[in-house]
C-alpha cells in the first residue's frame, strides 16, 4: 500500500504529530510505504514529495508547524497559478503516477472542501481537522485549539500584571476567524473581565459599564476580544483582504479599535495587545500531542479499512469519523446555549451584552 500525506491552511501546532502518527501507524501495522506531499495542495501541482518512514518522523511529535510545509492558497479547483484555472485533473494525474492508494489530507474547512471534491472524483481521501480556531463542524476539538488557548491564558496572566500594576485595560486580541472558542476558553482560563465574541455583537456602553465599575472597584480590568467580534450594527474589522486566495478575508484590529472607543469614556488608560501568530506557533500542548497522534493512528486505520471520504473527528471522548461532505467548507460557530457561556456569566464575567 502506498499512502500520500499533506498538511494544508494555516500552520497549527500538532500537524508533525499526526504525520508521525499516520506513518507509524502505516508502516507497522502493514508495512505501507508513505509519502508526504510538500505545501499542501500545491504539492500534487508542483510535484514535491518527500518520502515518510520511521527515521523521517523520529523527534517531530513536539515539533510546531509542518515538516511537509503547507500553503493556504492553493486550491486546484481555482489555480492561483493559472488565473484560477481548473488544474484538478493535474493534481489527480500526479496521484496516480505516484500510485498512491490513499490520501490523508490534514487541514480545516477549506482543506476539507478540497479533499472532498478530489475524493469525488476519485482520489481516496480521509481527513484529519487541524485548525486551532475549532470551528470545524462535527468533531468537539480540533488538534491545535488546546495549544492556542494555553498561549491565550498565559499572554492574560502576563497583561494581568501590568493592568494590576498600573491600573489599566488590558485588551488582549485572539485569533479564531467568525467563532469565538479561542476567545472564550482562552478569555475563561486567562480569568479576563469581559470576553468579546462573534458570536455575541456586543454594546460598547456594557463594556464601558463594567470597566467603570472595575476602575472604582478593583482598578483595572481584563478584556480578551476575539478577531471576529463586533459591536452590534458595527463590522467586522478586517486586516488584509487577500484577493488571490480561497478564504480571502484576514480579520484583526477590534482590540485596537476597541481600546480607540473606550479610551474617551474611562480614567484608566487603555492598552490592546494583538497576540497573532504567536497563537499557532510552537510546540503543540501535551493534550495536543495526545489528540493528534489519536487521529493520526485513526486516520491510518479508515485507510486500512478503505473507508475514504471521511474525516476523523473527537466525539466525547472517542475518536470516531464523519462524513467530508457534512464539513467542507462549513464552520461551527460557539452555539448561544453552550453551558460555557453560562457559566461565564454566572461567574460575573461580562459578554458585553
Ligand atoms: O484559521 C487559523 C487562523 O490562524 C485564524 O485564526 C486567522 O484568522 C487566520 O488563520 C490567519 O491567517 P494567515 O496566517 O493567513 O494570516
Amino acid at each position: 500500500m502506498h499512502v500520500g500525506i499533506l498538511t494544508g491552511g494555516g500552520d497549527c501546532p500538532g500537524l508533525n504529530a499526526v504525520i508521525r502518527a499516520v506513518t507509524l501507524a502505516l508502516v507497522h501495522e502493514c508495512g505501507a510505504r508513505v509519502t508526504g506531499i510538500r505545501r499542501g495542495f500545491l504539492g500534487l501541482i508542483t510535484q514535491e514529495v518527500l518520502a515518510l518512514d520511521v527515521p523521517t518522523v523520529a523527534g517531530i511529535l513536539a515539533q510546531g508547524g509542518t515538516i511537509l510545509g503547507t500553503h493556504n492558497k492553493c486550491d486546484p479547483f481555482n489555480y492561483f497559478g493559472a488565473a484560477g484555472a481548473d488544474v484538478s485533473s493535474q493534481a489527480l494525474a500526479y496521484a496516480r503516477s505516484l500510485g498512491l492508494d490513499a490520501l490523508v489530507a490534514v487541514g480545516g474547512d477549506g482543506t476539507m472542501a478540497i479533499a472532498h471534491r478530489l475524493s469525488k472524483l476519485g482520489l481516496p481521501v480521509v481527513g484529519v481537522p487541524k485548525t486551532i480556531d475549532n470551528d470545524l463542524c462535527h468533531t468537539d476539538r480540533s488538534f491545535g485549539f488546546d495549544s492556542a488557548v494555553a498561549v491565550v491564558a498565559e499572554a492574560l496572566d502576563r497583561l494581568e500584571t501590568t493592568a494590576r500594576s498600573h491600573g489599566r485595560v488590558m485588551i488582549a486580541e485572539t485569533m479564531g476567524r467568525y467563532a469565538g472558542w479561542i476567545a472564550l476558553e482562552g478569555g475563561l482560563a486567562g480569568a479576563a473581565d469581559v470576553i468579546l465574541l462573534p458570536e455575541l455583537p456586543y454594546r460598547l456602553d456594557a463594556v464601558v459599564q463594567r470597566c467603570r465599575a472595575r476602575e472604582s472597584r478593583e482598578g483595572y480590568t481584563l478584556i480578551c476580544v476575539a478577531e471576529g467580534a463586533r459591536a452590534e450594527g458595527g463590522q467586522l474589522t478586517v486586516a488584509q483582504t487577500l484577493a488571490d486566495s480561497p478564504d480571502p478575508l484576514r480579520l484583526g484590529g477590534v482590540g485596537a479599535l476597541l481600546a480607540h472607543q473606550l479610551q474617551p469614556q474611562l480614567r484608566t488608560e487603555v492598552r490592546a495587545t494583538l497576540l497573532g501568530h504567536v497563537q499557532r506557533g510552537g510546540s503543540p500542548t501535551p493534550f495536543d500531542r495526545v489528540l493528534a497522534t489519536r487521529f493520526g493512528w485513526h486516520a491510518a486505520e479508515l485507510v486500512r479499512a478503505g473507508q475514504f471520504g471521511r474525516m476523523v473527528a473527537l466525539q466525547g471522548n472517542s475518536v470516531t469519523s464523519v462524513e467530508m461532505a457534512s464539513v467542507a467548507g462549513r464552520n461551527r460557530p460557539v452555539p448561544l446555549d453552550h453551558p460555557l457561556l453560562a457559566a461565564v456569566r454566572g461567574l460575573g464575567v461580562s459578554l458585553g451584552s
